[in-house]
């Protein structure tokens, strides 16, 4: 069995960063509210507690507060910002709100720790920390040390190192703070004892044998779009029941060039029921003379709805439905959701029409960078597996305007350009999504001694943590002109090429 870490979540933004620096220490987690009881936790069975941060002060009326009783379990805690305000409230210390600035700090902040302490130990003594509170601790509580200080305040790090207890001003899960992942760490192997268990290798191996527990000698049906998440958990299936997997895969011909083939083609390996449903004609004739981009969205969802019913009729009766949630989903779909801008299409959020005996989501577990690392596992080809995403309705929604196949080869064309220059630079690390799409502008240029009336296509390159906000990518000038270059000669009806330099917000990544 996994040694597990629990974190529990008082509301802060970083809950999931706290998780997933967790797993690259090699130590499996999981983030649940503060609102877990007593009893809930001992189930858990952790073997460690990380508080997270969160936007209130202690003292607020309705703060949030963890289950009484829970520094009595003899777990190690760690508690980041608020987190380590409640350990110091909780336990007999106070906390005081920052009044007169003098101890509120926020951004980075040279800090001095203690190297004697478990969760600095082999660290440079000084470093910069990233600080986000107004409130601080002004009391320690009994038997607890001070482990760090900066200029603006002598409380910056807490610990009980006989209770196994430790508190953290600062967030040391963001990237800003010097060797944040190592404190994480001496946490875990230092104070927690645990042994790192936690590998994709080990998961790939329990997630078959509970896959085959699971479905028997029934049988699975999967809709896989040939995005990353679809990929692996095909992959999955595939290499625990076989030919008990029906994979259907609809070719709605709004994918990038290559792309159905090359999914078929990746999935050759396994000796599965392999479907592609080849249906461009339909959906092209479906949004044939519709320009708004919701529209277009609501057609296509709903078409690769009716397209799978038809094959989920022609299959016949299926036991499980496969599908390929991520972790992310399963944390923000328990919280408040903020006002829907475009009405996403996934193949994730597939519908109750065929009566399955259960859904089965095998990766509802993992972070993006662990299903690719699962995939990798698997075998699956490497452009799969580290494949940028691409949105469900596909280069519909990247054509500014009517859909005709006329675009949408001119954009495959121009995007498959784009691609290719970005990999020939080596620069596809500095970005997080990058592509072409077609705007619905034409205007004039020159090529040779002749007039054209030809379309702009525009490039689109943004760098995101969490693709809520986006920053456009100062991509060099010499590979936007190669780029631009060969476009205007190697695609026809094309005379000009823009690239957008707007952020997230006010523009969103995807251009509809
Ligand atoms: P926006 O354009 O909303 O995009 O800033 C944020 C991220 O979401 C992706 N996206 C989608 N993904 N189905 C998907 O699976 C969709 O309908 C969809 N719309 C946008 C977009 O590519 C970007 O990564």
């Amino acid at each position: 069995m996994e040694e597990k870490v629990l974190i529990l979540n008082f509301g802060g933004q970083y809950d999931q960063l706290i998780a997933r620096r967790v797993r690259e220490c090699n130590v499996y987690c999981e983030v649940k509210d503060y609102t877990v009881t007593l009893d809930e936790i001992k189930a858990f069975n952790p073997i460690g507690i990380i508080f997270t941060g969160g936007p209130d002060s202690v003292y607020a009326e309705n703060s949030y507060h963890p289950a009484e009783g829970i520094f009595e379990l003899g777990i190690p805690i760690l508690g980041i910002c608020y987190g380590c305000q409640l350990i110091a409230h909780h336990l007999g210390g106070s906390v005081t709100a920052a009044a007169d600035n003098s101890a509120r700090e926020y951004g980075k902040t040279l800090t001095t720790y203690d190297t004697d302490c478990l969760l600095f130990k082999g660290l440079p003594e000084k470093g910069i920390s990233w600080m986000s509170h107004g409130d601080y601790m002004e009391k320690v509580p009994k038997g607890f040390k001070l482990t760090a200080h900066s200029d603006k305040c002598p409380n910056v790090a807490i610990a009980d190192k006989e209770k196994k207890l430790y508190g953290v001003q600062f967030h040391p899960e963001v990237n800003h703070t010097e060797n944040g992942t190592r404190m994480i760490g001496n946490f875990l192997y230092e104070v927690c004892s645990a042994s790192g268990n936690w590998t994709m290798e080990g998961y790939k191996r329990r997630a078959i044998a509970e896959i085959r527990e699971n479905v028997g000698d029934g049988r699975a049906l999967l809709a896989l779009s040939g995005g990353v998440d679809s990929s692996v958990c095909a992959a999955l299936f595939a290499e625990a029941v076989g030919k008990q997997l029906t994979c259907v895969f609809v070719d709605h011909g709004l994918m990038r060039k290559n792309e159905g083939d090359e999914v078929e083609a990746a999935f050759k390996k396994w000796d599965i029921n392999f479907i592609r449903v080849n249906a461009k004609d339909r959906f092209l004739s479906k949004l044939a003379g519709k320009t708004e981009p919701e529209e277009k969205r609501k057609i296509i969802g709903e078409e690769f709805i009716r397209v799978f019913e038809e094959e989920g009729k022609k299959i016949g009766k299926t036991d499980y439905l496969v599908q390929g949630t991520i972790y992310p989903d399963v944390i923000e779909s328990g919280k408040e959701n903020a006002a829907t801008i475009k009405s996403h299409h996934n193949v994730g959020g597939l519908p109750d029409f065929v009566d399955f005996k259960e859904i089965l989501e095998p990766l509802r577990l993992l972070f993006k960078d662990e299903v690719r690392a699962l995939g990798r596992e698997l075998g699956l080809a490497e452009y799969l597996v580290s494949r940028q995403p691409f949105p469900g309705p596909g280069l519909a929604i990247r054509i500014i305007g009517e859909i005709t196949e006329e675009k949408l080869d001119i954009l495959r064309e121009a995007d498959y350009i784009f691609r290719e220059e970005i990999s020939k630079a080596g620069i596809e690390h500095t970005m997080n999504q990058y592509f072409a799409a077609l705007t619905n502008m034409r205007s004039v240029g020159v090529m040779g001694d002749g007039r054209t009336y030809d379309w702009a296509i525009a490039l689109r390159s943004v760098s995101t943590a969490d693709f809520m906000t986006a920053d456009f990518v100062r991509i060099p000038y010499d590979v936007l002109e190669t780029v631009s270059r060969r476009i205007v000669n190697e695609v026809p009806h094309v005379n000009r090429v823009l690239y957008d330099i707007t952020s997230k917000p006010p523009a969103t990544v995807e251009f509809e």
